[in-house]
């Protein structure tokens, strides 16, 4: 048989069993999950599948008629994908507080049902401190899959081609668990193509995927500032998560005292990472009806708008940096195109964190309430648009897509965690896919000025005349 021949076989048995082997793990996951009633209020714990659940029976399914570019001669020519890592371990901190309430639980809890006794007398305590928030498994595959389905929706541009082209670049965060996640997004394209004679690099770039580290104004006033997120505290000590805690003593027939916030944080977590990890609806949920979950959920959500959203200015403009970057991105592909070249950088993945695209998504103006998130308006805040369990699963993506439509017309396709989204305030008239010209117009002031090294000094000279 000729090699050629017998290599074509191969890669077509590749292919099969790479693709039975998907879909068994995803139809088992569909039907025998139990999901807990709080799973979609896991904020920045939840899994990527509450938010497009139909991915629970067929986790490659695609809808490539949601792309719905003007004109049929429409072309793909530049995609750029900022990732959040997949799912993960808890970090030290987590597993300690966790430790904490389970130790709880087995010496003082008195309450005498059967999903109580579980964790008692089944459930183990297997998280360990040296986890320290690295890239589980289920994350493995989160990057593995996303890749298939990217490159399913937009086959021009994540192709075996370009990618063995040397077109599609990649770019990470230095924490493990980006890179991790960057090499697996990587192996998901590989393996899908049966690539076996090339491998293909990546960049750490802490400048660009951690900017928040580095931005000295945002680490002095608000993430190192304890008073910066008073909102949070003072929710935390307010009636709606005392009464959480109340609740979670009762179930556990312990003492109100014993229950802090911390506590419940613990709770929530361990029903959280049972499930993300392992997709499991253990006994912990047990300790939370719906009600608490969104008291929980507001909690964080409290959290992440005044540490890295509309809180203060400083959180989305430390991102200026990665802002800037990505529109020049979409100049270089948009002037390749306009000077008849081919687009040297087709496609950018760009992996980093929960705290990478927050502040980039909140620069870009999506999802702003007309009033702020504060330790007193739970209540009237419940049809609020800034949910971080709907933003911020893990492998949670923010992709631009630009077109050229022929003739100069070039378009710019936001789409975030998939679905296609508008820029907010750019009204367009004509159809969801705006013009990149457009775009650039509504971002003019971002634009010119939004300079990193200006935005995140502490003391401007110009102050100091
Ligand atoms: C695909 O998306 C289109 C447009 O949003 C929608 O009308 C259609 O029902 C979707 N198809 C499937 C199978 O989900
Ligand atoms: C990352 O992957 C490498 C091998 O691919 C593995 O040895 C390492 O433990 C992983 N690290 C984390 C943090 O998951
Ligand atoms: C932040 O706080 C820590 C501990 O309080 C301190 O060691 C560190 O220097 C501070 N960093 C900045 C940039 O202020
Ligand atoms: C800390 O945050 C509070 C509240 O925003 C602010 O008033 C204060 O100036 C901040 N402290 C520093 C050192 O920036």
């Amino acid at each position: 048989m000729p090699i050629t021949v017998l290599k074509v076989i191969i890669v077509y048995i590749n292919a099969i069993g790479f693709c039975c082997c998907f879909r068994n793990d995803a139809s088992l996951v569909g039907k025998t999950a139990d999901i807990p009633a709080i799973a979609k209020y896991f904020s920045t714990k939840g899994r990527y599948e509450e938010v497009n659940p139909y991915l629970i029976d067929d986790i490659l399914a695609v809808n490539r008629s949601i792309l719905q570019p003007p004109s049929a001669q429409c072309r793909q020519i530049h995609l750029t994908a900022v990732i959040r890592h997949g799912t993960r371990y808890p970090t030290t901190k987590n597993v300690k507080k966790m430790q904490k309430l389970y130790d709880l639980v087995k010496s003082s809890a008195a309450g005498k049902d059967s999903w109580l006794r579980e964790i008692q007398t089944q459930w183990t305590m297997w998280y360990t401190e040296d986890m320290d928030g690295r890239l589980v498994q289920k994350g493995v595959n989160d990057h593995k899959h996303l890749a298939v389905r990217l490159s399913k929706l937009f086959p021009s541009l994540i192709s075996e081609e370009k990618l063995r082209g040397g077109f599609i670049k990649f770019i990470t965060s230095s924490k493990h668990r980006c890179v991790n996640s960057t090499l697996s997004f990587k192996a998901g394209l590989t393996e899908l193509w049966g690539i076996t004679d090339q491998e293909f690099d990546h960049t750490v770039n802490d400048a660009l995927m951690r900017f928040f580290d580095k931005c000295t104004k945002f680490v002095e006033e608000v993430e190192n500032n304890s008073s910066a997120l008073v909102e949070v505290d003072k929710f935390k000590q307010g009636p709606e998560m005392r009464r959480v805690q109340e609740k979670i003593a009762d179930r556990l027939g312990v003492p109100y005292s014993l229950i802090t916030d911390d506590m419940a944080e613990a709770a929530f977590y361990l029903c959280a990472y049972e499930f993300a990890i392992n997709t499991v609806n253990s006994p912990w949920c047990r300790l939370f009806d719906e009600v608490d979950g969104q008291v929980m959920e507001y909690a964080n959500d409290l959290k992440h708008y005044w540490k890295r959203a509309y809180g203060y200015d400083i959180n989305s403009k430390s991102s200026c940096i990665l802002f800037h970057d990505l529109f020049s991105r979409l100049d270089k592909a948009a002037n390749d195109v306009r000077s008849d070249q081919q687009v040297t950088e087709a496609v950018t993945i760009q992996v980093g964190h929960a705290e990478t695209l927050l502040p980039l998504l909140t620069l870009l103006g999506f999802f702003k309430d007309n009033d702020p998130l504060t330790s007193t308006n739970y209540a009237s805040q419940t049809g609020r648009s800034f949910r971080t369990s709907d933003m911020l699963p893990y492998a949670a993506n923010l992709v631009l897509v630009l077109y050229d439509c022929g003739g100069g017309d070039l378009r710019l396709q936001p789409l975030l965690n998939e679905k296609p989204v508008a820029f907010p305030g750019l009204t367009n008239k004509k159809d969801r896919m705006p013009l990149y010209q457009d775009v650039k117009d509504h971002y003019r002031e971002l634009l010119r000025g939004c300079d990193f090294e200006t935005v995140c000094q502490l003391f401007k000279h110009t102050a100091e005349v």
